[in-house]
C-alpha cells in the first residue's frame, strides 16, 4: 500500500452499502450557498405572499382587471362586440343562463336583489351603462362583497349576461330589492 491510497481510505465516510463507499468531500460551497438561499427565499416568500394581505396575488389579479377596464370606460369607447349583444334575443337567453348559473344567489333569480343589489331598477352603484356593468362584472367590488367574475367566466359570457343585465330594466319583479347607488 502506498501513501496516496493511505490517505484516500481516511476521505472515505467509515460505511458502505453493498460495498459501495463514499467520498468524506466537503458539500462545494457554491451548492451551500444556494441551499442557504434559495431556502431564506422561501420563508421570505412565504410571509410576504401568504401572510401579507397587501401581496395577494388574487387581488392584485383583481386589481390589474379594474385598472384595464376602467381605462376601457376612460376612453368611452364602448366595445362594439358588447354592443352587437344588447338587445340581442339570442346573446340575453344564453347570458340568463350564465346568469341564473353564477349570479342568481346574490342577486336574485330574477336580478331583484338579495344580497347583491336589484339589477333591474335605474339605480347603480357602479354605472348602468352596458360597458359599465361590463367592466363591473369583469372586476367585481371586491371590498363589498361582488367577486371578479373575469376570471371564472371570461369575457364572452361577462358580455353575454351583461346583455342579459340590460334587458332586465323595468322589469319591476316581486320582492324588488330598495334601490342603491345614484340614479341613472
Ligand atoms: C357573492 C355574491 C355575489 C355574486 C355571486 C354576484 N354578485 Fe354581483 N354584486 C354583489 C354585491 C354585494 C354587489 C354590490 C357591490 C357594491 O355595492 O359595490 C354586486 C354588484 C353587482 C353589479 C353592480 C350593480 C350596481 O348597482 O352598480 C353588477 C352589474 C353585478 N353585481 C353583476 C353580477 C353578475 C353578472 C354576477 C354573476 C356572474 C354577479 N354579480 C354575482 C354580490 C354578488
Amino acid at each position: 500500500m502506498t501513501n496516496d491510497n493511505k490517505t484516500d481510505e481516511t476521505l472515505l465516510r467509515p460505511y458502505e452499502a453493498d460495498g459501495i463507499q463514499e467520498l468524506n468531500n466537503n458539500l462545494p460551497t457554491w451548492w451551500v450557498g444556494v441551499l442557504i438561499s434559495t431556502s431564506i427565499f422561501a420563508v421570505v416568500y412565504m410571509f410576504y405572499v401568504h401572510g401579507m394581505e397587501g401581496a395577494s396575488i388574487k387581488k392584485e389579479y383583481a386589481e390589474s382587471l379594474l385598472v384595464k377596464f376602467a381605462a376601457q370606460k376612460s376612453e368611452g369607447g364602448e366595445p362594439t362586440e358588447l354592443n352587437a349583444m344588447i338587445g340581442n334575443k339570442l346573446s340575453i337567453d344564453k347570458g340568463k343562463e350564465v346568469f341564473v348559473a353564477n349570479c342568481a344567489p346574490c342577486h336574485g333569480a330574477n336580478g331583484e336583489g338579495v344580497i347583491g343589489p336589484n339589477l333591474t331598477d335605474e339605480f347603480a352603484v357602479h354605472g348602468s351603462k352596458p360597458d359599465q356593468i361590463f367592466a363591473t362584472i369583469m372586476a367585481g367590488a371586491v371590498e363589498k362583497g361582488m367577486p371578479p367574475w373575469g376570471p371564472v367566466i371570461g369575457e364572452q359570457k361577462a358580455r353575454l349576461v351583461t346583455a342579459y343585465i340590460a334587458s332586465l330594466k323595468g322589469s319591476n319583479p316581486a320582492n324588488a330589492k330598495a334601490p342603491q347607488g345614484d340614479h341613472d
